[in-house]
């Protein structure tokens, strides 16, 4: 059965690396057409590599375009880029972000609160205000990505959670001001991810690794394409009455 993202066209922020790459290869296997951006020119090169494309003019194929998701005027530029080319959007994943790095507050910079909440959360809103006038096709959704630190408080990490409370928050307002124009919002909230910049994975020590595969019930840490299928779900047709929802992807952490 052909999927109901064959041929839909979605942008992924964030897409050079990680849950995001992650999720531009399970959407390419899906058929659908994508514009996978990031801040890391080489991270979206090889993210289109892997997704078996190159850049052409052909609006049935993939692209690449550096974005910083924090510079509305950069995502305007953007978005008119991509509508330019295949003459609207159907799906938007915002994945780009900043993880966290666990300290306290007083040793947090006013440079680091600046870089969490111009990414994590004025990038979702620059992406999602830019991109609302070309969603115009019926069916179309948005899903940004919180974290399980968007409800869970944890000491050393007050400007990530509240990045990613925010995130939850903006979405469910989001959920109510679009759901009438035929578009939905939804949310993930992943759990530990082995992805590059994953605080303990960047740490690097096997303790830090081990206490990620065994916080939770699976009894270990969650890969990218655990949480690319959720997305997949999500933007696609069976989940056409969920709006507003923030659909947790951790293994089941233990408290
Ligand atoms: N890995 C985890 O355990 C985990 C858990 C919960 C939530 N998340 C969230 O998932 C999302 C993806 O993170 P990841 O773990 O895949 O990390 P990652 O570092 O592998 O990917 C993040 C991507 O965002 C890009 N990026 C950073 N600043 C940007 C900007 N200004 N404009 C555009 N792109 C920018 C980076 O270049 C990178 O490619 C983030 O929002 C993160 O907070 C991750």
């Amino acid at each position: 059965m052909p999927s109901s993202l064959s041929g839909r066209v979605i942008l992924l922020t964030g897409a050079g690396s990680g849950i995001g790459r992650g999720t531009a290869i399970k959407l390419h296997g899906l058929g659908a057409i994508l514009a996978i951006t990031d801040i890391n020119e080489a991270g979206i090169a090889e993210t289109l590599e892997l997704c078996g494309s190159s850049n052409t003019n052909s609006t049935s194929h993939h692209t690449s375009l550096a974005l910083d998701v924090s510079k509305a005027a950069d995502v305007e530029k953007c978005v008119m880029d991509v509508v330019s080319r295949y003459g609207h959007i159907d799906h938007v994943f915002n994945c780009a972000g900043i993880n966290p790095t666990s300290m306290p507050l007083t040793e947090t910079s006013e440079d680091y609160f600046d870089k969490l909440v111009g990414v994590n959360l004025k990038g979702t809103y620059n992406v999602t205000k830019a991109t609302i006038p070309h969603m115009t096709t019926p069916g179309g959704s948005y899903v940004n990505v919180s974290s399980i630190s968007g409800w869970n408080p944890s000491a050393g990490t007050a400007i990530y959670c509240a990045t990613k409370f925010g995130v939850i928050g903006f979405s469910k307002c989001m959920a109510l001001e679009l759901g009438p124009k035929g578009l939905r919002v939804n949310v993930v909230a992943p759990g530990y991810i082995d992805t590059p910049t994953n605080a303990g994975i960047a740490k690097g020590t096997a303790e830090a690794r081990g206490r990620m595969e065994q916080g939770n019930a699976l009894g270990r840490m969650g890969t990218p394409d655990d949480i690319a299928g959720v997305v997949a779900f999500l933007m696609g047709d069976e989940a056409r009455y969920m709006n507003g929802s923030v659909v947790e992807i951790d293994g089941m952490l233990k408290t």
